[in-house]
């Protein structure tokens, strides 16, 4: 049985190295309340964690209930973690306005379609002075231009895989649209238009032009990102969102391809990539709500 959880790949940590301990590194994280939105199975957290003093609360949430399962076995020792099954912008509404010192939402903007509505609600949420932290790989931008190839050819080739031996799948496949995605200027607005000052992340060589922030991904990652019903629905789309399928239909169109995406990756990735890693570019947002003249303020990055 092949798992379509983010579970397998979430474990090669290529969405989150080198990049996440590094911003991590110079970012401050103040004491209280701090969220984490779409926290899948913890990788993301475990990472944050040591960095959220004991006196702190850490709430992590997720819209997928294996996700808060796997986070509630993982961080049962953590007397200062909490996991609530919610999504996005249900988890924000159960906090008071000015209330949430932090609020973090790594690899998962991009598939929350009420993700406007979650920055607004953010920033109520948040105190003055409070940081907003989000990243995605899957902007416009996210393929760099020496790798588009590489992707087109891999895709490609795992439609005609896919026509082979499915051809009603296929042509299904062809028929549904791919996940729309945004540029980061698109996402940069989202942020300012609701007060957010965005944080210049150049001193860091964080920004999205800087080597430093890109994924490097690995045959490996991209084997196992294959199995991830988001990443099939935003590649290979196996259904639309009007039309419910049963469950068992659902899992062998999944599985068929996942087993045609690898196929093709196992022959173009060699061929194009050899050796080396091919890297993808990624939006890092520091969004921090204006601090009032009364408040005092905890400075964003360490000196
Ligand atoms: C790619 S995973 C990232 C997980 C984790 N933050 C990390 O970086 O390791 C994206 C997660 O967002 C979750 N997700 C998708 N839409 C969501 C929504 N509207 N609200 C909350 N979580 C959502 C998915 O269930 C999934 O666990």
């Amino acid at each position: 049985m092949i798992d379509h959880s983010f579970g397998p790949y979430s474990e090669t940590r290529e969405h989150l190295d080198p990049w996440l301990p590094k911003l991590l590194g110079v970012l401050n994280i103040p004491s209280g309340r701090i969220l984490e939105l779409g926290c899948g199975r913890g990788q993301s957290a475990e990472t944050i964690l040591p960095f959220v003093g004991s006196d702190s609360e850490f709430i992590l949430s997720d819209s997928d209930l294996e996700s808060c399962i796997d986070c509630g076995w993982k961080f049962r020792d953590q007397d200062n973690v909490y996991v609530d099954h919610a999504d996005a912008l249900s988890e924000l509404a159960c906090h008071k306005d000015d209330s949430v010192s932090q609020v973090w939402y790594l690899n998962g903007i991009h598939l929350d379609e009420q993700r406007a509505q979650v920055i607004n609600t953010s920033y109520k949420k948040l105190k003055p002075g409070g940081l907003l932290i989000a990243n995605s790989s899957f902007t416009t931008e996210s393929e760099p231009a020496s790798e588009i190839r590489f992707y087109r050819r891999w895709i490609g080739h795992a439609m005609r895989k896919l026509k082979a031996r499915d051809l009603h799948l296929h042509d299904l496949v062809k028929q549904h649209n791919t996940m729309q995605r945004l540029s980061k200027r698109d996402y940069d607005e989202l942020f300012k238009e609701v007060g957010f000052n965005l944080l210049d992340l150049e001193p860091f060589s964080l920004s999205m032009e800087d080597e430093g922030s890109q994924l490097k991904t690995t045959i490996n990652g991209l084997f196992r990102i294959a199995q991830y019903t988001a990443w099939i629905q935003g590649s290979m789309p196996v259904y639309d969102e009007v039309e419910p399928i049963p469950p068992e239909i659902l899992i062998g169109r999944l599985d068929t391809v996942t087993l045609v995406q690898q196929e093709a990756l196992l022959e173009v990735y060699p061929e194009l990539i050899g050796a080396r890693v091919t890297p993808r570019n990624n939006a890092i947002w520091v969004a921090r709500k204006p601090i009032r003249d009364e408040v005092i303020r905890t400075e964003p990055f360490k000196k």
